[in-house]
């Protein structure tokens, strides 16, 4: 496929893995005098849009928050009409194979309903080959849970004899979190207005770049993530050192 658009910066300035908060679906219905599920429904375009965007300019790796372990507690037609785009954008996943995009679940997989599993489960293997970019769609996903199941994972190895002590590195324990095959987060996007990060990708977002903005998602567009990118590509990282 010929590349439609260029990077906003170098390609060696680019963050590697960016994630991104998707936030502000449902203030931007309101504003709108529409149901929340309507901002939904143009959220889930705006990601639509972004993740082909970004495969075009060259991002390794892109993980999205779509749902949060948190968001169960919204009303029952909210979460009926969340897991309902899920389906209809797992399916279409099948039309975007020119992406070369490998999709991978951050997250839970044994909270939904048996055929939303299946379609999760089917997503994965069906791009595992793929290796242009890595989409990780974080649904069903807390890190707290993330965090808890590893050391869980880890402590039954323990136990068994599997595993010694000493054996217990930070590299083994980014080994059990659902970005097993990711890098660390370079870059952390959230637009919507909140500054917090809503229990998304505490470990891996150890020395990652923030980068806030008041855009509401279904409004956060290519050249939204341009002006991260940039941004992104301005700053001094140290990692601890001089
Ligand atoms: C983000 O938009 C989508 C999900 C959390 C599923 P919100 O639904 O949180 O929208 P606001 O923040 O209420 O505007
Ligand atoms: C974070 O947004 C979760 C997703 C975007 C999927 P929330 O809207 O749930 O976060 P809070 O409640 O404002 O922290
Ligand atoms: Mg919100």
């Amino acid at each position: 496929m010929a590349k439609k658009h260029e990077p906003p910066v170098p390609q060696d300035m680019m963050p590697k893995h960016i994630a991104i908060i998707m936030d502000g679906n449902g203030r931007w219905a309101k504003k709108r005098g529409m149901p929340r599920t309507y901002g939904h429904v143009q959220g889930a375009l705006a990601f639509r849009k972004l993740l082909r965007y970004a495969n075009d300019i060259g991002i390794k790796y892109i993980s999205f928050y779509a749902f949060s372990t948190e968001n169960w507690k919204r009303p029952d037609d909210e979460v009926h009409a969340l897991m309902d785009l899920m389906r209809k954008y797992l399916k279409e996943a099948y039309d975007h194979f020119d992406l070369r995009t490998r999709f991978v679940l951050l997250g839970d997989e044994d909270g939904f309903e048996s055929d939303l599993r299946q379609q999760f489960i089917d997503i994965q293997k069906d791009t595992d080959d793929f290796e242009k970019m890595t989409a990780g769609i974080a649904a069903n996903y807390g890190s707290r849970h993330e965090i808890t199941s590893a050391v869980k994972q880890i402590a039954q190895q323990v136990k068994s004899g599997a595993l010694q002590l000493e054996d217990i590195t930070e590299d083994l324990i980014s080994q059990h979190l659902y970005t097993k095959d990711m890098p660390d987060v370079d870059l952390m996007i959230r637009p919507g207005g909140e500054q917090r990060i809503s229990n998304f990708l505490l470990w891996q977002c150890a020395y990652a770049e923030f980068y806030f903005c008041d855009t509401l998602w279904p409004d956060f567009d290519s050249k939204e993530l341009d002006k991260a990118i940039v941004e992104f590509a301005k700053r001094t990282r140290r990692f601890g050192g001089l």
